[in-house]
């Protein structure tokens, strides 16, 4: 049986998909040949990350497709509704890459309030000639231990952000529609863990006291942050959005930004995926990554080997029944 992972996996997912008798392709196919190429090669599951959309039309087209899997969580890529109705399995990983993407999100905090994202643009160009320039232009860092973060959105990836926030000494505070309170228990290497019990706040509440925003939310309807929420928000705030393009504001973000409303901004996504808009990406106050989140490799291994597992489960189990 033959497996089309568009947007690749990991040596541990294809190994462990080989093992139970699977062919795995990881040629890149271009969006427009997806279809085509499913339908040459006869292939019964396509896994796609978040490049790769599977829309009506490749549905439509291929009817060899048995299982749809992401390799991640957000599924806007998929029309996963209208790929059920035509019976269609679908599967993805919605665990495994959170504490990756808890990691980014304190690296771009750590990146804000150290200047880091600026001085790394301008140590390359000035560091030989201005360096007493650069480093009185860097001076006045802030520190994270003891400020207060303010989470959107208390699910996986908030959760792990909370334990690592709380680690360096970050005072927590979250906001999230469903789930009024959270206990965070933090592990520690030597087997000992302490649980932080967290109470959801009033969004407006966490706008007024957080020095620190980051957003943990799923695809929104409408902006979670916008030019009204920006004026709520303490002055000199930092805000990261490691979670959806979409969920800020970007026009009403660099005015804050501008103004000085805004400290310093960390993205790694953005509302015009994969062509970000320029005033974004070439402003000096924000921490800019190409939606990475997942990308370590520790999360890649673990998102091929949850794949992997349950694609071998859902075909033994349809060989069983
Ligand atoms: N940057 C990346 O590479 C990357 C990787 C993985 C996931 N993500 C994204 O991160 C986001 C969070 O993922 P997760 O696994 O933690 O999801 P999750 O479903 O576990 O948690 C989302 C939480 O947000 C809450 N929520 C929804 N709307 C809200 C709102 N308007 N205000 C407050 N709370 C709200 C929900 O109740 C839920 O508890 C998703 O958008 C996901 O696509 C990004």
């Amino acid at each position: 049986m033959k497996i089309l992972a568009n947007d690749g996996i990991s040596q541990s997912g294809i190994k462990a998909l080989e093992n139970s008798g699977f062919e795995v392709i990881t040629t890149k196919v271009a969006q427009e040949q997806v279809a085509n190429f499913i339908n040459k090669n006869d292939i019964s599951v396509l896994l796609v990350r978040s490049a790769t959309k599977v829309r009506k039309d490749i549905i439509d087209a291929c009817p060899s497709i048995k299982i749809i899997g992401r390799g991640g969580v957000g599924m806007d890529n998929i029309d996963v509704d209208y790929a059920k109705s035509k019976g269609i399995h679908i599967i993805n990983t919605p665990a495994s890459s959170s504490e990756s993407v808890a990691e980014l999100v304190i690296a771009h905090l750590f990146t804000g309030v150290r200047f880091l994202h600026d001085s790394n643009r301008n140590m390359p160009l000035e560091g030989d000639t201005n360096f007493e320039g650069l480093k009185k232009a860097y001076a006045n860092g802030i520190e994270l231990r003891g400020k207060t973060l303010g989470i959107i959105g208390m699910g996986r990836i908030g959760k792990a952000t909370a334990k690592i926030a709380i680690g360096l000494g970050m005072k927590v505070i979250y906001s999230d529609t469903h789930i009024p309170k959270k206990d965070i228990k933090i592990p520690f290497f030597d087997g000992q863990s302490i649980t932080i019990s967290l109470v959801s706040e009033n969004i407006n509440d966490l706008f007024a006291k957080a020095d620190f925003i980051t957003l943990h939310v799923p695809v929104q309807d409408d902006y979670v942050i916008g030019e009204k929420e920006l004026e709520m928000m303490k002055d000199g705030v930092g805000i990261v959005n490691c979670a959806r393009g979409g969920a800020i504001d970007e026009v009403a973000l660099v005015k804050a930004l501008d103004n000085g409303k805004v400290l310093f901004a960390g993205l790694d996504v953005y509302e015009n995926e994969p062509n970000p808009e320029i005033t974004i990406l070439m402003n000096p106050k924000i921490s800019l990554t190409p939606h990475i989140g997942a990308a370590t490799e520790e999360a890649q291994d673990r998102i091929g080997t949850e794949l992997a597992h349950q694609i071998i489960g859902f075909f033994n189990k349809s060989l069983v029944n």
